[in-house]
């Protein structure tokens, strides 16, 4: 494993591209004396996502990057390094990241996403599970690699899907298990 702890807590930076609820979580969850975790960046594609406030709130600092070409993730590559990030969640972060940028992080990438994997990886899982009248939805926390969606799984929560839900509502069931199963992800692969 290449993340380790050490007595110290582990110096993380979260990717969002919107709303930031999961990036929420966990800042609260990094705020524990147990958690193994401190947050020290927070890391956007989007200048306009409602998450980037949690910078001002929680006094951490955030950078927007547009992701668009090998420089532009060249600069938070470099941003990260200068930063001693060893660990980055992306929360919500809708950009696709480079294999070069994910090989310069090996095994230091986890991403949570909204389906039980590996089905339905890519956009619109809640309206892919409904349409199929699956029983049960989810989420899932993996390591990050070069295939989308395809890394290896750290951890997942099922969700009921009842006849009443539509995608919205079963996007809200499955983010209030998002934001339990991201910290037990992290508690999982970083405590000793
Ligand atoms: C979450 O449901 C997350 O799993 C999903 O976006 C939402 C972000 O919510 N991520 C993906 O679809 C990644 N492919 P948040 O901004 O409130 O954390």
């Amino acid at each position: 494993m290449a993340l380790s702890t050490g007595s110290k807590k582990v110096k993380t930076a979260i990717f969002i591209s919107g709303t930031g609820s999961n990036l929420k979580s966990l800042i609260k969850f990094s705020k524990h004396k147990k958690s193994p975790i401190i947050i020290n960046m927070i890391i956007s594609n989007n200048s306009k996502a409602k998450g980037l406030r949690y910078s001002k709130i929680y006094k951490i600092k955030k950078k927007v990057f547009d992701f668009k070409n090998a420089l532009s993730e060249k600069k938070v590559i470099n941003e990260l390094k200068k930063n001693n990030i060893d660990l980055i969640c992306l929360a919500g972060f809708m950009k696709i990241l480079s294999k070069n940028f994910i090989n310069n992080f090996k095994g230091k990438i986890l991403n949570i996403h909204p389906s039980l994997l590996p089905k339905y990886k890519g956009l619109n899982t809640h309206e892919r599970a409904i349409k199929n009248k699956d029983k049960y939805s989810g989420c899932t926390v993996h390591f990050v690699n070069s295939k989308l969606d395809s890394g290896k799984i750290i951890n997942q929560k099922k969700v009921k899907i009842s006849k009443f839900d539509n995608s919205k509502t079963l996007a809200k069931k499955i983010l209030i298990e998002e934001h339990k199963l991201y910290p037990a992800a992290i508690m999982k692969i970083l405590s000793l």
